[in-house]
């Protein structure tokens, strides 16, 4: 079968409901275009772009100390840890969990410390689905302020590995 050449007046001039639902489709990606720089600017889920260098063996040992420091409890076998408020709190993604078990406060502010020790996980903070990216070497910061108490689950949206759908961690709030 051959491909043929389509006559020279094949484009017809959308009407009607075509018409409309092209119109529609265009003003949606006009507004949707809009809210991403709106959202970056306005929106209070962002990063703070805070991040320093770090090897990943020093990141797990300041983690460690942070362990050691503020431990108030333990969960399934993981420390519970309380950082003071308005305070550092230190959280280490690895294959494949999420360490420790952060136990925070509702209305205080944390800096919250993210390294991976081994390759790239996803955080992603669960139902309010706020996401950052976890790289080994880099100690992201996140000034976060809860706004609600409650038990939320951290899980991993970064492939890595054979063990990526059991990485999840815990952060209560009180
Ligand atoms: Cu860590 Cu997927």
């Amino acid at each position: 079968m051959s491909i043929h050449t389509p006559p020279a007046d094949w484009f017809k001039p959308p009407t009607g409901a075509e018409r409309a639902w092209i119109g529609l489709a265009l003003v949606w990606c006009l507004i949707m275009s809009m809210a991403m720089p709106y959202w970056a600017v306005k929106g209070k889920q962002n990063s703070s772009g805070e991040a320093y260098r770090v090897e990943p063996a020093d990141f797990s040992a300041r983690v460690d100390r942070f362990v050691a420091a503020h431990k108030v409890g333990e969960l399934d076998g993981q420390p519970v840890v309380e950082p003071t408020p308005g305070g550092d709190a230190y959280l280490l993604g690895r294959m494949w969990a999420w360490y420790p078990i952060l136990k925070l406060r509702q209305g205080q502010t944390y800096r919250v410390h993210l390294s991976a020790l081994d390759l790239q996980h996803g955080f992603s903070l669960q139902p309010m689905n706020m996401n950052f990216q976890v790289l080994p070497g880099y100690d992201h910061v996140l000034t976060l302020t809860p706004t609600s108490t409650g038990e939320f689950s951290i899980i991993c949206n970064e492939f890595c590995g054979i063990g990526h759908h059991l990485m999840t961690g815990r952060i209560i709030v009180e």
